[in-house]
């Protein structure tokens, strides 16, 4: 009995008898032969049936096969230079397990929202494979390069009693007697690990009710977020160069073939190495108003403003201490300049924008309660958080990366509605 290969190993079975499974992506009959690529997930593969060599009823069923039908082949595999992946496969045998009904998805042009609305069907696209599969490869350089520097992960909640960034773009839920809400970030509670452990990271899902229609925002994405005791913010800046040039560099050396599908300038993404640039706040916004930018000095970046300064570099951009009065509570302050908070975002270049949020936070108690009280956040609910400056408190850093933002960029895409596979955006919740 031949055995089932994976299409990625077909290579290694060179003038063997195999079997494989998969789903017709295409299939053309001419004369006595037919041609099918198949696809397993894993890769694609001409399939060629000769009347002369089959059964004949198997080569006649086979001529109804539609896109998408699943089969299971035997045959003989035969190196082809011609061929895309460089082999090809003679057919002995074929079963077909499923015929498919006519597929909504044509090799042809179809407008985003149809795509959308197919989005389960759509993921078999070769160019969404390629995007997930390089989602893939950056979800594992994330862990890898966390593991590496013996970071411990920590798994935070995601049903949480208050909030992280900002009271306005909260999901709130029932949870039993209590409402709850959905986490928009793991930091606060790394804050507690990072005491425990030292240095720690989470990975999940984030959540943020933001009514924005942008091609940055959703309405759930992933975040991966250190946390670091002792560490202060050029800590953190460096740890956020060297965590950004690790996971390029690891999607050059492993996905070439992903980012050629995707038509992905690598040279743009060669150019990621250390040191990147960096700019205060204060010093954006010169640079924005020279660009024409309405922007003034306090106000937020605006997704224009942030397209324009990382436009001006080949890579990312670490911007740092904006002023606190823009930020979350829980920034420490810079001692020189107390208006401002000792805070970076790290902008990717080519116009994609803000991909990562962090610095340092208050870690003196008083400091902390009195920011709990601007902001009108009840101390009640972050009374475990304020413990964490009552035993052993000590200067304390972390950020975090939206894990599609990331992918947008590394894959070169205009949206991230494409960067995982079911997208929350604001006015779509299916499929
Ligand atoms: O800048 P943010 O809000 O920072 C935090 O949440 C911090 N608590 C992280 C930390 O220091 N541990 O979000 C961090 C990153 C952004 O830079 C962006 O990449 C991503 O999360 N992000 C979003 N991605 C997609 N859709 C949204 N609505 C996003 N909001 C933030
Ligand atoms: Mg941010």
């Amino acid at each position: 009995m031949p055995s089932i290969v994976s299409l990625s190993k077909i290579a290694e079975f060179n003038e063997q008898e195999v079997k494989i499974r998969g789903w017709v992506r295409r299939h053309r009959s001419k004369g006595k032969l037919q041609f099918l690529t198949i696809r397993d997930g894993a890769g694609e593969l001409q399939a060629i049936l000769s009347k002369a060599d089959m059964d004949e009823e198997q080569f006649k069923a086979a001529s109804h096969l539609t896109q998408e039908s699943s089969i299971e082949v035997t045959g003989t595999v035969r190196a082809d230079e011609r061929a895309p992946g460089g082999y090809e496969l003679d057919v002995s045998h074929i079963r077909i397990i499923h015929l498919a009904e006519e597929f909504p998805i044509q090799p042809k042009e179809h407008g985003t929202g149809f795509l959308m609305d197919h989005r389960h069907l759509w993921l078999r696209s070769s160019r969404q494979q390629a995007i997930l599969k390089i989602r893939h490869e950056i979800v594992k350089a994330c862990r890898d390069f966390f593991d590496d520097r013996d970071f411990v992960l920590m798994d935070t909640p995601i049903f949480t009693p208050n909030a992280c960034e900002g009271t306005t773009t909260l999901f709130q839920t029932q949870y039993f007697e209590e409402k709850a809400f959905l986490t928009q970030s793991g930091q606060l509670y790394n804050e507690a690990t990072a005491a425990a452990f030292g240095k720690v990271y989470c990975f999940g899902p984030t959540f943020r009710a933001e009514k924005s229609k942008t091609r940055r925002h959703l309405m759930e994405f992933w975040m991966v977020e250190p946390e670091v005791a002792f560490a202060e913010l050029p800590d953190v800046m460096e740890l956020a160069e060297d965590f950004l040039v690790m996971i390029v560099q690891r999607v050059l050396e492993k996905r070439q073939e992903e980012l050629k599908v995707l038509e992905r300038d690598v040279s743009k993404l060669e150019a990621v190495t250390p040191p990147f640039p960096r700019l205060t706040y204060r010093e954006s916004i010169e640079r924005l108003q020279k660009n024409g930018s309405a922007i003034q000095g306090g106000d937020d970046f605006g997704a224009e403003d942030e397209t324009i300064l990382s436009n001006e570099h080949q890579k990312p951009l670490i911007v740092h201490r904006y002023p606190s009065a823009i930020k979350a509570f829980y920034m420490e302050a810079d001692p020189e300049q107390p208006d401002l908070a000792l805070c970076m975002d790290v902008l990717a270049p080519e116009g994609y924008g803000e991909i990562i949020g962090g610095g340092q936070r208050v870690h003196d108690y008083e400091k902390l309660a009195s920011r709990l009280k601007e902001h009108q956040l009840s101390e009640d609910a972050f009374k475990w958080y304020l413990d964490l400056r009552r035993y052993g408190s000590v200067p304390h850093a972390g950020f975090g990366m939206g894990i599609e933002r990331a992918v947008a960029w590394i894959c070169g895409l205009d949206h991230v509605r494409e960067t995982i596979p079911f997208p929350r955006m604001l006015n779509r919740l299916y499929p």
